[in-house]
């Protein structure tokens, strides 16, 4: 290949491909929509919020992308299966399946939380993602290629950091994520999962009830990387490395996005050094 053509196709990493992106219409989602697009890929934003949703396709058709929109509630197996349904019947293809799409209850003490709380969470933050990995799995795996992606979160690999049923819900994306890559990798399929840190997103803005410089702000403070404030753009781009050929050989993976800050807990530290 030329140099030439080696740097285009690196310019647009998913070029040809189509994807479903759940949870599209807002933050992270909305992000890797906007980033897929430029990178090429035909993308299918599916989400509640339809004004916003049309609204991201809007936008990303006028810069030359190509985008549409699915009302698709990912607790629902019908639509997340029409969704699929509908990518294929568009695009005679799915390439990526982003699973995305999440939520979150209030912060409260785990003896004061609700069995309907761990219903509401689970419904979107497991279940959705298990639909999505089924339908979309089926679909990759009579083509023997396809790459899903799932947002877990930094909760996934360390305790209290949010609410009881968003951890639970995340440690078990991560296990739905490598039971998935070990079936549908046989089939040429391969399952990641990316877990990003607390970023200023609506939906942690809300579950905090705190504004977005507020979040930043805490997060900075507490932060193990001296760097601005994360982004949900870099979120994407770990998503857009997960969906791309140049990670072909990785499968299983729970990729983290939190400057480090899960790989220690500085409270020890902060004893034993403290006069120091
Ligand atoms: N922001 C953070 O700090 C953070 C950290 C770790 C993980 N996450 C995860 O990232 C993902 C995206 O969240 P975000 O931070 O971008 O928040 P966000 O609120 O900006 O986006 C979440 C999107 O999911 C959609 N959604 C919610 N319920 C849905 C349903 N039943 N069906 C379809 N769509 C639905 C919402 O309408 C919204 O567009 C979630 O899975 C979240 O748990 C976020």
């Amino acid at each position: 290949m030329k140099s030439s053509a080696v740097l285009s196709s690196l310019a647009r990493r998913l070029e040809g491909k189509v994807a479903i992106i759940t949870g599209g219409a807002s933050g992270i989602g909305e992000s890797t929509a906007r980033l897929f697009a430029r990178h090429g890929a035909k993308v299918v934003v599916a989400d509640i919020q339809d004004e916003n949703g049309q609204e991201v396709c809007r936008e990303i058709v006028g810069d030359g992308g190509v985008a549409s929109y699915v009302h698709c509630d990912v607790s629902s197996e019908a639509d997340v299966q029409a969704t699929v349904e509908t990518a294929l019947r568009s695009h005679g293809r799915l390439d990526i399946m982003f699973n995305n799409a999440g939520t979150i209850v209030e912060y409260r003490p785990l003896l004061d939380i609700d069995r309907s709380d761990f219903e509401k969470v689970f419904s979107v933050n497991v279940i959705g993602v298990f639909l999505g990995v089924k339908h979309a799995g089926r679909a990759m795996a009579s083509a023997g290629r396809g790459s899903i992606i799932n947002t877990a979160s930094g909760a996934s690999v360390m305790a209290a950091m949010t609410v009881s049923p968003y951890t639970a819900s995340k440690h078990a994306v991560v296990g739905l994520t490598r039971d998935a890559a070990v079936e549908l990798g046989r089939c040429g399929v391969r399952v990641n999962c990316v877990s990003p840190h607390l970023l200023a997103s609506p939906l942690a803005c809300r579950a905090l009830g705190m504004d977005t410089r507020a979040m930043e702000d805490a997060v900075e403070k507490s932060s193990v990387l001296s760097a601005a404030a994360l982004k949900a753009q870099d979120i994407a781009e770990a998503v857009l490395y997960l969906a791309s050929d140049e990670s072909r050989y990785v499968n299983g993976h729970n990729l983290v996005v939190d400057g480090g800050y899960t790989t220690t807990n500085p409270s020890l530290g902060a004893h034993l050094f403290a006069s120091s």
